[in-house]
């Protein structure tokens, strides 16, 4: 049976109850008012009363759940806003604060930055151009014939077909060889520029190969500009990315935009794997008819280029054995790279 003078023992219970962690507001809680907490009891309990007394018990027990509820919420909300420090791993605010996480440069970054410093470092300025271009940039002013086979299907990206003038195809850009064209319409020898971007071809994706890669371009046009300012320049860049030691050779080649063409290759010799010749670039001597699609006089102007790709050199520097790891966006290979 309920009576008064429960109420009001349990009411200085309530009020002294030291409510200051979790664990004790949690017991508290079930004490007083959960369902079989000491207040339903008490309420359950006016039923055998004396019927004079009931109503003033139930009054009486109403503001005692109130007093209760509001103690608890009180309490409740003033942990939660110390809930952060307090229940941090170990409790412990002497603890130096956990560093925030912070990403890092994607290793094709990384290698783009440093070709980049070399040709700052050599004079060389900055350009880009679109990657969505027409097929007179990016073919018929390089000097490729209507019928070459890299605009087939198989390599290109045709997004465009104009009937009535294939020029204005338009294409993602195969290399980034059509920014030297823009480059050359915009500005007038002397001329020695970088331009690196993405290029897309229409290949089958596999460990050696994707559907979209990077590439840095360079073109230097002035009067008697030559094939050893090339070779000069070429075997100064190498020498800078891959170091001291290098072992590099030239060869000749084939590009429709420059003649003499020629590629070069680097000996690549790492870890516990047999040394071996890999190309790195194609260059040449900016073919004459590129110049006259510019309005540039041949006999006046010479010119050389030269192309890269940088995932073969980031793969080859890094050790990466498939071009997908670079674009799957994996942090448990991207943190390799700090
Ligand atoms: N555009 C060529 C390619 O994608 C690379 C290249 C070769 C660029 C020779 C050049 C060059 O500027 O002179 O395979």
């Amino acid at each position: 049976m309920t009576e008064i003078s429960d109420i009001d023992t349990v009411k200085k219970e309530i009020t002294s109850f030291s409510l200051d962690s979790v664990d004790a507001l949690e017991a508290f809680r079930l004490k007083y008012l959960s369902r079989k907490g000491i207040i339903s009891d008490m309420l359950a309990g006016i039923g055998k009363a004396d019927p004079t007394e009931r109503a003033r018990l139930g009054k009486e027990l109403n503001s005692l759940k109130k007093l209760a509820t509001s103690r608890f919420q009180e309490a409740k909300a003033e942990l939660s806003s110390q809930s952060t420090y307090k229940k941090s791993a170990t409790d412990d605010p002497t603890l130096p604060p956990v560093p925030p996480q912070i990403g890092s440069t994607h290793p094709l970054s990384q290698t783009l930055e440093e070709i980049k410093s070399i040709f700052y470092r050599l004079g060389f300025t900055i350009a880009d151009g679109p990657e969505l271009e027409d097929d007179f940039h990016n073919f018929t002013a390089l000097n490729f014939p209507p019928e070459h086979p890299a605009r087939d299907m198989q390599d290109t990206f045709f997004i465009r077909k104009d009937e009535q003038n294939p020029s204005r195809n338009l294409v993602l850009r195969t290399h980034t060889s059509p920014v030297q064209i823009r480059l050359l319409k915009e500005q007038k020898p002397p001329v020695r520029a970088i331009m690196p971007g993405r290029v897309y071809r229409n290949e089958s994706i596999t460990a050696k190969s994707y559907c979209l890669f990077h590439q840095v371009e360079g073109l230097y046009v002035d009067n008697n500009v030559s094939l050893a300012d090339l070779k000069h320049t070429l075997i100064t860049f190498a020498g800078h990315l891959f170091g001291k030691g290098l072992k590099y050779r030239i060869r000749p080649s084939f590009f429709p935009f420059t003649e003499p063409s020629l590629e070069m290759d680097i000996w690549w010799e790492t870890g516990n794997r047999p040394g071996q010749w890999m190309e790195i670039l194609g260059a040449g001597m900016v073919h004459p008819n590129v110049l006259k699609a510019v309005d540039i006089d041949p006999e006046r102007y010479t010119g050389f280029a030269f192309g890269m790709g940088v995932e073969r050199i980031t793969m080859s520097r890094y050790e990466i054995d498939d071009i997908r790891l670079l674009y799957d966006n994996d942090l448990r290979f991207l943190n390799q790279f700090p």
